[in-house]
């Protein structure tokens, strides 16, 4: 992420070979929060989040929609919203660091009728191109061009319209962007080769609390019949199941014993197969997990899909534990062009991967060893924070506001189950 200037210089020192154990309780996850808090350009009045994480994500998000004209009070996990936008241009300054601000692009035309929002940035993980989102405007009505690095759209006269949508791609944001544009729209909208992400699932609930008439979310097909306002609701954040998955990553890693609480375990299922198949016992309550691991983890091969596929946010954390894995596996990254830039760092560790094309081989070796490593983004840096605790010594690792970006009171939490662990400012 062009995060430049956030907390460059701080650092985080990791001695490992510490096993965890005891208890952890997951964050709401930002993939949730950030679209919900979108949300509030749509919802004018008295519309309450609760479990919001405390990340620099969700900072920026709230600064973003503050910047437009949004109130807001944050008070430990709650977030409290009023009040429509007042001008429809957004920050460059704020959309340039996060990507998913893109998904404010249709809550305001939506709500103001115009939008200036310039091209987002995020993490380096791909091109990630938005022309799905862009599909999402034309395709309910609006009109966007593209001038000196903004998007700028209207909507005509009429407004908003109900449409078919179908998607080439299936695109966890574009399909966001979908339903939060097409809720107020007049009419029928039917998304086919929907995303299906849990995260989508949450939105689409806070939503028909409000009011809205979305049927179909979980599924490839989600039929909205358009609403003529939003009212008043309060609604509780997704737990972060990419949160609780590096989690279990840390006590199989770690040869511990954790149990991560307040989760719902059904959307880990395909994570959590692999991670059994690697050797760790995995028991699943109703709404915790309990992972312990008592030797080396076996090898077993992955490749990364939409849900309920492995999720392409927990497969840096996967390759290092099976680094230190007794054999030879591979990993295909199928949602994302770029996402091994966490190998060079992990061989740094001293794992053994040879990376072709979409496909990591990797070897495992006995031991990680400590080093000093750069964190790439987001999923990367937890990758390196697993391999420190893994690793005999101590070990650096840098960019550590890429972390900061999805992870809630990391150190704490790790600290609590018992790992040698500080941030040096
Ligand atoms: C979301 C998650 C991110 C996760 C990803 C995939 C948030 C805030 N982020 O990102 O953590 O890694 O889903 O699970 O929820 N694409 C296009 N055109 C578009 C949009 C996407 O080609 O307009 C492509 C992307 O380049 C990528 C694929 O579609 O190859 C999937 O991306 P998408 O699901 O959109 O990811 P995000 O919503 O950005």
């Amino acid at each position: 992420m062009d995060n430049s200037g956030q907390n460059n210089n701080e650092r985080i020192f990791i001695t490992g070979g510490e096993k965890l154990y005891g208890k952890v309780n997951i964050s709401g996850a930002k993939n949730a929060a950030l679209p919900l808090m979108a949300l509030s350009l749509i919802i004018n009045e008295d519309f309450k989040l609760s479990n919001v994480p405390d990340l620099a994500d969700t900072r920026l998000m709230l600064k973003l929609l503050n910047d437009l004209g949004i109130k807001s009070i944050w008070k430990n996990g709650h977030v409290n919203f009023n009040g429509i936008a007042q001008i429809d241009e957004a920050s460059y300054e704020l959309v340039r660091q996060m990507r998913a601000s893109i998904l404010i692009l249709g809550p305001l035309l939506a709500s103001q009728g115009s939008a200036k929002v310039p091209l987002p940035g995020g993490c380096a993980i791909g091109s990630r191109p938005i022309d799905l989102h862009v599909m999402v405007m034309e395709a309910l009505g609006a009109n966007i061009k593209f001038d000196s690095g903004f998007i700028i759209g209207s909507v005509p006269s009429e407004g908003l319209r109900g449409g078919k949508i179908n998607f080439p791609k299936i695109s966890v944001g574009a399909t966001e962007s979908a339903i939060m544009t097409a809720v107020l729209a007049k009419g029928q909208t039917i998304i086919s080769n929907a995303a299906q992400e849990p995260e989508i699932v949450d939105i689409v609930t806070c939503l028909n609390k409000a009011g809205a008439n979305i049927v179909g979310e979980g599924s490839n097909t989600i039929i909205i019949n358009g609403v003529e306002e939003l009212k008043k609701l309060q609604h509780e954040v997704l737990a972060d199941r990419i949160e609780a998955g590096s989690f279990a990553i840390a006590a199989s890693i770690t040869m511990g014993d954790i149990e991560i609480k307040n989760i719902i375990p059904k959307y880990l299922e395909s994570f959590l197969k692999a991670l059994e198949n690697t050797g760790s016992k995995v028991e699943i309550y109703k709404n915790s997990i309990n992972i312990c691991a008592y030797k080396r983890p076996l090898p077993y091969n992955i490749f990364t899909e939409e849900h309920p596929g492995f999720p392409t946010d927990l497969q840096a954390q996967y390759m290092t534990l099976m680094s230190i894995a007794d054999g030879e596996c591979e990993i295909r990254e199928n949602i994302f062009e770029n996402r091994f830039m966490h190998v060079p760092e992990l061989i740094r560790m001293g794992a053994r991967i040879s990376v072709k094309n979409q496909t990591a081989t990797v070897t495992g070796v006995n031991n990680l060893k400590a080093s000093k490593v750069m964190a790439s983004d987001l999923r990367a840096s937890m990758c390196l924070i697993l391999g420190g605790l893994a690793a005999l010594g101590t070990s650096e690792v840098d960019g550590i506001y890429h972390l900061d970006r999805g992870y809630e009171n990391l150190e704490g939490k790790l600290s609590d189950l018992g790992a040698n662990i500080r941030r040096s400012r």
